[in-house]
């Protein structure tokens, strides 16, 4: 067998194809930054939540679970800095009016800059590159000067005079709804610190250019963990941290030399440190999915500014307001990622192609295909029991058109690591043929010992 090279045009046109990913409101024409998961989509999103879950929360001593409402009162965006600070460079063509993202553009170029620099500071670097970077859509380079652009999204909730003033936000980051559930987790489930709150959310940025299908989007969803120890003694579970998240992606099946470190250079104005994982993406290369920062006393300080609440935590009679280690991981990111190892082109030793989609199997959206080899004869019918009984435990398939092999191949390409073949042998010797999708090796084995088979292979 013969790995071949993969692209991610091939990774999108087969995301659509097998009911991984849609664009969302497609008969519309598409809504540009937001996705749908599909069928087998979002099993796979799932799958990957509920390890992330598994690992962060009920396998941790002192972590707790929270699901946070998505709307909260607007002051909270004030107290975080994000109706201020939270915003992109953004310049627009002059002649068709499309805009850009002028840091990424710079990037591209090869040029050192990002959102954070100041107004000045970035269009020095534009004026410095302008004819170099060309509009999207009418290729000209005559831009108005880069301004920053706020990327929080408003809604009217609540808003009956439809004025706009006084907006309700979508959350920019889901990571707030723990800093305003601090007291009441502390209150409730009286944690000794060091302890962490996990929470899985959704996000909204008005991104200037959502780009990369998952990657870049308007919405999507978080998983992070906030981790809040005493000032200053974070060192130790910083790394802690890092190595725990490094280890995560490699047990869900990301190759080590597909994964990197990067340590930010230039820190937001309240952080102390902050590294990136990042993942080799077929056709993109290396881009983060994954942010790991320390965020000092910033958040519970700012929420006690602006709330009048006092966030501190009493150790004995002993208060101080707890600093944050934060994981921030993008479920679409990883999604992508996930997806991005596991598709995989084969050439056979007959010659033939084989896309096969190698996930681990706890990852796969269905776990075993059930296959009569023909419909007559009761076969389908005895074939339809073990169905019935493994589908009380296991997300599984029943197949019975198209050949034997063709049924195989459409569940290689979908990820199902074992299909069970019921023939007329099985009739008399109360067996069944099992193939492991990748190795498409074949064993034979007893129907009562299917329950014990799985559980050993799960
Ligand atoms: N609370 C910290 C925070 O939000 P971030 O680096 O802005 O930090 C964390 O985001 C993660 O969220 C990123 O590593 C990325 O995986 C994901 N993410 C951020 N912006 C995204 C976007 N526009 N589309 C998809 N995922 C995004």
């Amino acid at each position: 067998m013969q790995e071949q090279n993969k692209t991610m045009d091939e990774i999108i046109a087969f995301s659509k194809q097998k009911g991984f990913v849609f664009q969302s409101s497609e008969i519309y024409g598409g809504l540009a930054g937001a996705y749908d998961f599909g069928p087998l989509g979002v099993e796979l999103l799932n799958n990957i939540k509920s390890f992330w879950w598994k690992k962060n929360v009920d396998q941790k001593l002192n972590y707790f679970g929270l699901d946070s409402a998505m709307f909260k009162d607007p002051r909270v965006w004030d107290a975080s800095g994000h109706t201020s600070g939270f915003s992109d460079p953004m310049a627009e063509c002059k002649t068709c009016n499309t805009r850009i993202r002028v840091d990424k553009e710079l990037e591209k170029l090869g040029v050192q800059a990002d959102e954070k620099m100041s107004e000045e500071e970035i269009n020095k670097l534009f004026d410095e590159n302008k004819d170099k970077i060309k509009c999207h859509k009418c290729g000209g380079s005559d831009f108005t000067k880069a301004k920053a652009f706020n990327l929080l999204v408003k809604s009217n909730l609540g808003d009956f005079t439809s004025k706009g003033e006084n907006p309700v936000y979508l959350p920019g980051e889901a990571c707030q709804g723990i800093y305003l559930n601090f007291k009441n987790t502390v209150d409730s489930m009286h944690p000794k610190i060091p302890f962490g709150i996990a929470q899985i959310g959704k996000a909204f940025r008005n991104e200037i250019s959502p780009r990369n299908f998952l990657f870049r989007t308007r919405e999507f969803e978080q998983a992070d963990t906030q981790f809040f120890v005493r000032p200053n003694e974070n060192k130790e579970a910083y790394e802690r941290i890092k190595k725990e998240r490094w280890q995560w992606y490699l047990d869900l099946g990301l190759s080590e030399k597909s994964l990197q470190w990067e340590q930010h250079e230039n820190l937001v104005f309240y952080a102390s440190d902050a590294w990136d994982i990042k993942y080799n993406f077929p056709t993109y290369g290396f881009d983060e999915i994954e942010g790991i920062h320390n965020r000092t006393d910033y958040d519970l300080t700012q929420h006690t500014k602006f709330s009048g609440v006092d966030l501190s935590y009493n150790d004995n009679g002993e208060k101080f307001i707890p600093w944050i280690l934060e994981t921030s991981m993008g479920l679409g990111r990883v999604f992508l990622a996930v997806l991005s190892e596991a598709f995989t082109k084969e050439e056979l030793e007959d010659g033939t192609e084989r896309v096969v989609l190698k996930l681990k199997p706890f990852l796969a959206p269905v776990k075993i295909a059930i296959l009569p080899l023909v419909k007559k004869d009761g076969i389908r019918e005895e074939a339809f029991k073990i169905f019935e009984n493994l589908s009380q435990k296991y997300v599984c398939n029943f197949a019975d058109t198209a050949t034997i092999g063709k049924r195989y191949r459409k569940q290689d390409e979908i990820g199902t690591p074992f299909c069970i073949t019921y023939d007329y042998d099985s009739k008399e010797d109360g067996a069944v043929t099992i193939r492991e999708r990748d190795s498409m090796k074949q064993e034979r084995i007893k129907i009562k010992d299917l329950e014990k088979y799985f559980i050993d292979k799960f």
